[in-house]
């Protein structure tokens, strides 16, 4: 196993991109393990060790989510909080993400021109994830490029999401090694 997802979607059942994008990750188990997290807590009582080991089983690991007021799905930040510890992350003997590579892959409700200087949003997707590429580089992580789909709320098409998910799957592989 090379490349590690967590994938975070608070309703999978009713998602279009997340689910789709599942789907297309599944036919790569030999490569790529999806870890869902809240069906695996559903009670939000994250397994930190458990946790931490699968982390530490991998060198690739990507976060994919819907973008939820443009930050992560709830159980996700506390993922964050809880696996990212002192003494596992960071701090003394913190050094088990030194060297990791760590991306996020994100649908993204709003439409791609809204995100440019100037749209709608007022920030660019890179600026959106500034906690995140802080967070990476305080444990040490390289932060790799996103990866995102736009219009996902209603916009993209049957045929865009698919093409997504190829592309989701090329990106997964480029930065594998
Ligand atoms: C609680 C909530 C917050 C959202 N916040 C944002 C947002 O900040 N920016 C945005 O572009 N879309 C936002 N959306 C739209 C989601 O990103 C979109 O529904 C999701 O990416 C679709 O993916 P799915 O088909 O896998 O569910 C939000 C949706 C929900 C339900």
């Amino acid at each position: 196993m090379k490349t590690l997802v967590i994938l975070a979607h608070p309703n999978l059942e009713v998602s279009r991109v997340n689910q789709r994008w599942k789907e297309e990750l599944l036919q790569y188990p030999n490569d790529i393990t999806i870890h869902e997290i809240y069906k695996e807590y559903p009670n939000w009582n994250i397994d930190v060790p458990r946790e931490q080991n699968l982390v530490e089983a991998y060198h690739h690991v990507i976060l994919q989510f819907p973008l939820y007021w443009y930050s992560y799905p709830p159980l996700l930040k506390k993922w964050f909080d809880d696996v990212f510890a002192y003494g596992w992350a960071y701090g003394t003997n913190g050094d088990k993400l030194i060297g990791k590579k760590l991306g996020l892959a994100m649908s993204i409700g709003d439409k791609k021109e809204n995100y440019l200087p100037g749209g709608s949003v007022s920030f660019t997707v890179d600026e959106v994830i500034t906690p995140f590429k802080a967070s990476t580089g305080h444990v040490g992580a390289v932060a790799l490029p996103y990866f995102a789909v736009f219009g996902a709320s209603f916009q993209a098409s049957d045929e865009e999401i698919n093409q997504s998910a190829k592309e989701y799957i090329n990106y997964i592989f480029k930065h594998q090694q």
